[in-house]
């Protein structure tokens, strides 16, 4: 199958193309699209052939559920049980946007779409392309991050194209993603609503709107004994090429650290790459530095991690040392992804 990769301008979309994307979602096949958080890969949710496809493309276990996107409010009622009036408060405060809340599902979602499950997760993206894309579909698309399974996000539609090149007919091109990590997952099938997945909207927004709201411990830090209750949550997820090893402790002595391990690998004869940020990316003399952002803008972070990933996999670097960001409001989130990414190798520099 060929790949085609069409530009699409999110301040004044060209709906021929949105009719053309929809067309093929509605007769059972891929779209791959922009999001405000990564690109998705969509197909229609209520079909359960054409949900089946986006697990043989991706290479993704077939009990790893899907997010269901939709584009209004009205929606949410016809493929959940019940919703409950605090999901509804969250919807309102932060829909469209990166936030995902799981429900009780009814008949209308098929199993092939919730990896086996009663519950389904459903998000009203915040991107224009996004939304049209959903209505021009028939309203209701399955659709995981665009990647090949076990590959970082694609946050660029070219992203996309490396992992899906003659797997799917069409990409649409919205260019860069606004947020670069994924939705936050609140599971609203618990007493208290239990957040699955740490993303760009924070602990702290949510409790805000809804008060009492936990982190799933499952997904808390290296080594956890607990099980993940996102399927997709269990998995490694990302392994780079190289080695990843975080550095973590007091921020003023990590760079230290890294430039200590930086010299010795390199006098071991190994190609070095570090993740850096912009503040500490003078002081660093060896090795591959790349900056992921500004520890004052912790958005940039979140916006750079996973394209940083990707530019590391095509060097030939050997190890990678990465400085952490856990004191962040989204350290979570980041951290979760890089934690992951490593394998769960850290060091803690002292
Ligand atoms: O930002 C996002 O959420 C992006 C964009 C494309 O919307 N989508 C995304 O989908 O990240 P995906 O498939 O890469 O991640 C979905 C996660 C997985 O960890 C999956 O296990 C979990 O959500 N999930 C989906 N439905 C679930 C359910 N019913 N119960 C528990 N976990 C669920
Ligand atoms: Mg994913």
């Amino acid at each position: 199958m060929k790949t085609k990769m069409v530009k699409i301008d999110e301040s004044s979309i060209d709906f021929h193309v949105i009719e053309h994307a929809g067309e093929i979602l509605r007769a059972g096949g891929l779209v791959a699209f922009p999001t405000e958080t990564v690109y998705g890969l969509g197909a229609d949710a209520l079909n359960a052939t054409a949900a089946g496809r986006i697990y043989q493309a991706k290479g993704r276990p077939s009990d790893n559920p899907l997010i269901v996107h939709i584009h209004s409010m009205g929606q949410l009622e016809k493929i959940t049980a019940h919703v409950p009036q605090k999901a509804r408060l969250l919807a309102d405060a932060f829909w469209p946007g990166p936030l995902t809340m799981i429900f009780p599902k009814n008949g209308l979602v098929p199993y092939e779409t919730t990896g086996g499950l009663d519950t389904v997760a459903v998000r009203m993206p915040k991107n224009k392309i996004a939304l049209a894309l959903i209505k021009a579909g028939g309203g209701y698309i399955a659709a995981p991050s665009a990647n090949a399974s076990g590959r970082p996000s694609p946050t660029l539609a070219m992203h996309v194209y490396e992992d899906m090149q003659g797997k799917i007919p069409l990409i649409l091109d919205g260019g860069e993603v606004k947020v670069g990590l994924e939705s936050t997952i609140v599971d609203f099938t618990e007493p208290v609503p239990l957040i699955l997945r740490p993303g760009f909207l924070t602990l702290e927004k949510i409790r805000s709107v809804i008060g009492d709201a936990a982190l799933d411990p499952g997904v808390i830090k290296a080594g956890s004994e607990k099980r993940p209750k996102a399927p997709g949550m269990k998995y490694r997820h990302y392994a780079p090429k190289a080695d990843l090893v975080i550095v973590e402790g007091e921020f003023s002595i990590v760079a230290a650290k890294i430039r200590e391990l930086t010299k010795k690998s390199v006098a071991e004869g190994k190609k070095v790459g570090v993740i850096a940020t912009r503040e500490t990316i003078g002081y660093y003399e060896q090795g591959l530095v790349l900056s992921i952002g500004e520890r004052q803008e912790e958005e940039t972070i979140a916006h750079n991690l996973y394209k940083i990933l990707r530019q590391f996999d095509e060097s030939d670097v050997d190890i990678i040392y990465s400085e952490s960001f856990q004191a962040l409001p989204m350290g979570e989130a980041i951290m979760n992804r890089l934690w992951k990414a490593a394998g769960h190798q850290v060091i803690k520099a002292k």
